[in-house]
This record gives structure tokens, sequence and C-alpha cells, in this order.
């Protein structure tokens, strides 16, 4: 591989976890960018937005991501909003591979709903109505990724093929 996968999409589409076993998979690298930033600032993505503020996540988001999708080619998993970023989107343009991991929204808020990890843009007691709402914004920007993987399932060995038969 010669350039960087980034995998985009809403969060609770798994890219985490595909993203783990892609790079396995390709003997490559993988780097969780929201994990990254948890790692230098010492704090939660959640306790970031609590105390900073989403624009300045949305700073550090940018420098971090730019940052790995500039270092050598590996599989990167980008943050449900990363992609929404100009800059990113053009970074990824230029020296990676986007790829837009699309399950259906049923999927997704099984997932988010089963997670303990608790994402600050979400209202929990009017989960699957938000994560519609984020999800047609961002879908029209989503559709602009590389590849697109639409998949009723949530076994990631299958999606992992299925990307790679893409690639
Ligand atoms: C966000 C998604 C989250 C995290 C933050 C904002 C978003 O990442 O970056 O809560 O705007 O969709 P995941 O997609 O990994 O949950």
């Amino acid at each position: 591989m010669l350039k960087t996968i980034v995998l985009i999409g809403m969060m609770g589409s798994g890219k985490t976890s595909v993203g783990k076993e892609l790079a396995k998979k390709l003997n490559l690298e993988f780097v969780d960018i929201d994990h990254e930033i948890e790692k230098k600032y010492e704090k939660s993505v959640s306790e970031i937005f609590k105390i900073n503020g989403e624009q300045f996540f949305r700073k550090i988001e940018e420098n971090m991501s730019c940052k790995f999708i500039d270092g050598k080619p590996g599989v990167i998993s980008l943050g449900g909003g990363g992609y929404i970023n100009k800059k990113i989107r053009n970074k990824i343009k230029t020296n990676g591979i986007s790829v837009w991991i699309n399950p259906s929204l049923e999927n997704i808020y099984h997932r988010i709903n089963k997670s303990t990890n608790k994402r600050p843009l979400l209202d929990y007691k009017n989960l699957k109505k938000t994560i519609k709402e984020i999800y047609d914004v961002r879908k029209p920007i989503y559709k602009k990724a590389d590849h697109i993987i639409k998949t009723k399932s949530d076994n990631k060995k299958i999606i992992v093929e299925k990307i790679i038969k893409k690639l």
C-alpha cells in the first residue's frame, strides 16, 4: 500500500474494530484518531467537549488527523465528524484512500446503544432521532469517499473482505 486507508463514517459504524482487523490483515499500522487525541490530552473526547468545547476539539482533530494522514501509509479510523472538515478531506484526497463504512441506521443505533463510549453530540433520550439527523446532514459529504461499503453484516471479517476486494 502506498497510500493510507482512511475509514470514515458515522459514530457507531465500526470504524475502529474494522480498522484494526484490516490493518492486521494487510500488515499495516493502525491508528484511531480519537484515541490519539485522548492519549495526547490525557482526557476523554467527552471531557474535551465539556471543558474546551466542540470548536477546540475540531481543531485538534484536524491537526491530529492531518499529521497521521501525512505520515507513513497505514490504516486510520477517523472520528465521525473528521471527514466533514474540508482540510482533512483534501489531505485524504492527496495522501490517502477514503472508505465509507455505511451500515444501516438500525445497526448504528444498536451499536451506539450498547456502547459504553458516550458520544457528546448525541441526545441519548432521543437517540434514534439524533443519529438520523446527523446522518442526513453528513450523508452527502460521506458520499464523496473513494469507496463505499454498504453492509448489513456486523461481522468485521466480512466487512474487511469487502474493503480488500474494493481496494
Ligand atoms: C464524533 C464522533 C466521535 C468523536 C466525537 C465526535 C462525530 O468519534 O470524534 O464524539 O462528530 O461524529 P467516533 O466516530 O469514533 O464515535
